[in-house]
């Protein structure tokens, strides 16, 4: 597992980004065609008697199909005057940077955690700030005009009456530092028998840093995971499925358990560079994904989503590049962008993303480990905006991105080497101190 997961960081770090190939297919998966439909048709109206779908796509913005075809089947839906174009799925870019290191609780943050239980038990939840003393980097980052700060203040509201959807590899719910305000939600990934278990760790680790007690921003959001991905990728003609889940709880449970709002955090991104040149049109599942997210924006969730590790343009990644994600990059703890992390217009803002320490899996349900990427940054807003929604409850999810840009400290993270491309220098700031 330990190895397979690193051969993946490798390859995915190390891949020069380029048109799809086809994925490797894993046992279950079957091979995956995604069909999208000319304009004017939808997935409604039209039937194709040889496909078994799998998932029918019926955005405002993509109507498609994803089912698993023969090559022959595949070149008779091409045919089909209704049928703009069939592809062979993909795998998403999955974005983080090298191996994950995994390192023991250090006993400071298990006393906390101690200390935080205890609290929220004798019912002392209100406004009233809170200070987590020698905290993840990154937390304090994002509560200090400063670098170089180890306090985590924030307000104990922590985000409570608002749900936190991870469309990833799934979570492990029952690790400690969820206090059991985890639940894996759906298991739509071609992993059968894994029980809806996490085998890569990539969607516990983004969970913990968006929700977890000693590891999170919100520590008092209801979290709930999505698994779409496998131990070794995650198939890109999913991902908007994933996403139709959170759309769908969270359209569910609006009035009650997430009365205060709902929010996404998607560490993942599907390539779109090379398919202009190559074919004439977006990579069919850029734009499903892109179109999950506007209906999801839609639906009232705030999106927040990764802007990919290919020291490229955000713009040639969905949904990084949707108007209607809050798209996020990565800076270490002296605001440096580290040289993979994308960039350009569509960044909204900046989150820790370098060294990151959050939750891991394992059997005793309080592994740690460190990792890079803007799948780390991420959930660092997504965890955010959610802390944000407990204090104003109900904001938009335009307006809470702006909120979030305003709020950011400003003009402080050094670009490197692609300044001269327009790319904010914002970090995020929680807003808690007074100016
Ligand atoms: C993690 O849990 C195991 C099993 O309960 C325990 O033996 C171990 O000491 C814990 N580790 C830390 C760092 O607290
Ligand atoms: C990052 O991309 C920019 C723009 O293409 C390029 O000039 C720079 O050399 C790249 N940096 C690295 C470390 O590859």
């Amino acid at each position: 597992m330990r190895f397979s997961l690193a051969l993946l960081a490798i390859r995915l770090s190390l891949a020069a980004p380029a048109p799809q190939q086809s994925p490797p297919v894993p046992a279950g998966d079957g091979k995956n065609y995604i069909v999208t439909l000319k304009p004017g048709n939808s997935v409604e109206g039209v039937s194709f008697d040889i496909v078994n779908p799998l998932y029918t796509y019926n955005f405002e913005k993509f109507q498609g199909i994803v089912a698993p075809l023969t090559a022959d089947e595949a070149a008779k839906i091409s045919a089909d005057p209704r049928v703009a174009s069939v592809h062979l799925g993909g795998e998403v870019e999955d974005p983080f940077v090298g191996i994950p290191l995994v390192v023991p609780e250090s006993k400071e943050n298990r006393e906390f955690r101690e200390s935080v239980s205890s609290q929220v038990s004798s019912g002392e939840i209100g406004l009233a700030p809170i200070v987590q003393v020698d905290a993840p980097w990154g937390l304090a980052r994002i509560s200090s005009r400063e670098t170089g700060g180890t306090d985590y203040t924030y307000d104990s509201s922590g985000g409570e009456g608002t749900c936190t959807y991870i469309v990833d590899s799934g979570i492990q719910a029952s690790h400690e530092d969820f206090g059991g305000r985890a639940t894996l939600l759906a298991d739509i990934s071609p992993e059968p028998g894994s029980g809806g278990v996490d085998t890569q760790g990539h969607g516990t680790h983004c969970a913990g840093t968006t929700g977890g007690t000693v590891y999170g921003v919100a520590k008092e959001t209801r979290i709930f995971g999505i698994k779409f991905c496998y131990e070794l990728g995650c198939p890109g003609a999913s991902l908007p499925a994933g996403i139709q889940e959170a759309i769908n709880h969270y359209q569910a449970n609006r009035d009650s358990l997430c009365r205060n709002g709902g929010v996404v955090s998607l560490s993942l991104g599907i390539s779109n560079y090379g398919w202009e040149e190559e074919y004439g049109y977006n990579n069919p599942e850029f734009d499903a994904v892109n179109a999950a997210v506007e209906q999801g924006y839609n639906a009232g969730l705030f999106i927040a989503a990764a802007a990919g590790n290919a020291n490229l343009s955000a713009e040639y990644f969905g949904p990084a590049a949707s108007p209607y994600a809050c798209t996020v990059s990565a800076s270490d703890i002296q605001d440096v962008r580290p040289v993979w992390a994308n960039w350009g217009p569509p960044v909204d803002v900046f989150a820790p993303g370098v060294q990151v320490l959050s939750t891991w899996i394992g059997p005793n349900n309080n592994e740690t480990a460190i990792f890079d990427g803007t799948s780390m940054a991420t959930p660092h807003i997504a965890g955010l905006a959610a802390y944000l929604l407990g204090i104003t409850p109900g904001l938009a999810p335009g307006a809470l991105c702006e909120r979030i840009k305003s709020l950011a400290t400003k003009d402080v993270v050094e670009l490197g080497d692609i300044d001269r491309f327009p790319t904010t220098r914002d970090v995020a700031y929680n807003g808690l101190e007074q100016e």
